[in-house]
């Protein structure tokens, strides 16, 4: 770890040169990597760095209201925008994955340049950017494709005309996890598996329409509640659910019912860049399915996804 320290004291050097007296602006996903971002730039620059939590109505079950509650344990300044309604508005009839990528993230550009202005104008825009969302976004060479437009790494400080500040992005997320750990942040949350820019958006395939996000966050708070009772949480990279677009026969006590499908996914991988699917007990997904359909109406299917990446990525959008 003394090459991770040496790391973090280097690293805020270069940050208090780099930006000097300017304001910094931190959009807060939630996430690990721009709370790591953020509390390794509030060492360096204290309150002259400002944060922004964009509750995109697009999180899990609860998981708004326990960012803040860590973001205040961390001691960040932190101005929380519900943007919810905003993001639905955005989304409402689009159903291809780019599209609603896209439709996200000039989204955030908007709530951003709204609120932004009221927190006193900074220079730089700080982002959680990691090496791998460096590669796949295509930002490193000009013949690379995009497999899917990360929102985290947009146009926002084109729009904005801010400079941006990426401290994280040589970075891989077990190391990003490691710094989290040295500079203090809670180990629940460090622990914390990967999430989305984009959120529940692109593990609703079809529209993005509230019941079903409410459908969606039951069932992959199941699932994953299933997880980390078999004490398999650490072990993977993700778990997590996905709602189909199809809609299915069933038979609940003796009424035919018609309704939506569950998917259960769950990956090993040390990078994110490539993973298998995790070879999860039979008891632990026949409890997870059963209590899915019995807990969750509108839910009377559940299905396993057991291909790797490639060919599949780990995220169905
Ligand atoms: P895929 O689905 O491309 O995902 O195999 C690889 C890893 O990246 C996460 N992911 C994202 N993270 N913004 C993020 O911050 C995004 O737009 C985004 N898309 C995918 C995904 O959860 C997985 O861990």
């Amino acid at each position: 770890t003394w090459r991770l320290e040496d790391w973090i004291d280097r690293t805020v050097e270069e940050i208090r040169e780099k930006v000097g007296a300017e304001r910094v602006l931190c959009g807060l996903s939630g996430g690990v990597d721009s709370t790591v971002a953020a509390v390794l730039t509030a060492r360096a620059l204290g309150d002259q760095l400002q944060c922004l939590f964009v509750d995109n109505g697009l999180l899990r079950k609860d998981e708004a209201d326990q960012v803040m509650d860590t973001y205040r344990v961390l001691d960040l300044s932190v101005h929380r925008v519900d943007a919810g309604g905003r993001f639905l508005g955005a989304l409402a009839g689009v159903t291809d994955p780019e599209a609603k990528r896209k439709a996200i993230g000039w989204t955030f550009v908007e709530v951003f340049e709204d609120v932004a202005g009221g927190l006193g104008g900074a220079a730089w825009l700080l982002q959680g950017t990691l090496y791998p969302d460096v590669i796949e976004s295509g930002h490193q060479g000009k013949g690379a494709s995009v497999i899917k437009s990360h929102h985290n790494v947009g146009g926002l400080p084109e729009i904005m005309k801010m400079k941006v500040l990426e401290p994280l992005r040589d970075l891989f997320k077990d190391e990003v996890r490691q710094i989290g750990r040295l500079l203090g942040i809670p180990e629940v949350f460090v622990a914390r598996q990967p999430f989305p820019g984009p959120g529940l958006a692109v593990r609703c395939l079809g529209e993005v329409v509230e019941p079903r996000l409410a459908l969606l966050r039951e069932a992959d708070a199941i699932f994953r509640e299933e997880i980390a009772a078999a004490g398999l949480y650490n072990q993977l990279w993700q778990a997590f659910c996905v709602l189909l677009p199809t809609r299915s026969v069933g038979v609940m006590g003796d009424v035919r019912t018609y309704a939506e499908t569950a998917v259960l996914r769950a990956v090993e991988s040390q990078d994110g860049m490539t993973a298998d699917w995790a070879r999860l007990p039979y008891d632990l997904l026949d409890r997870t399915a059963r209590r899915i359909c019995n807990e969750v109406p509108g839910i009377n299917r559940v299905t396993l996804d057991i291909t790797g990446k490639p060919p599949s990525t780990i995220e169905w959008e």
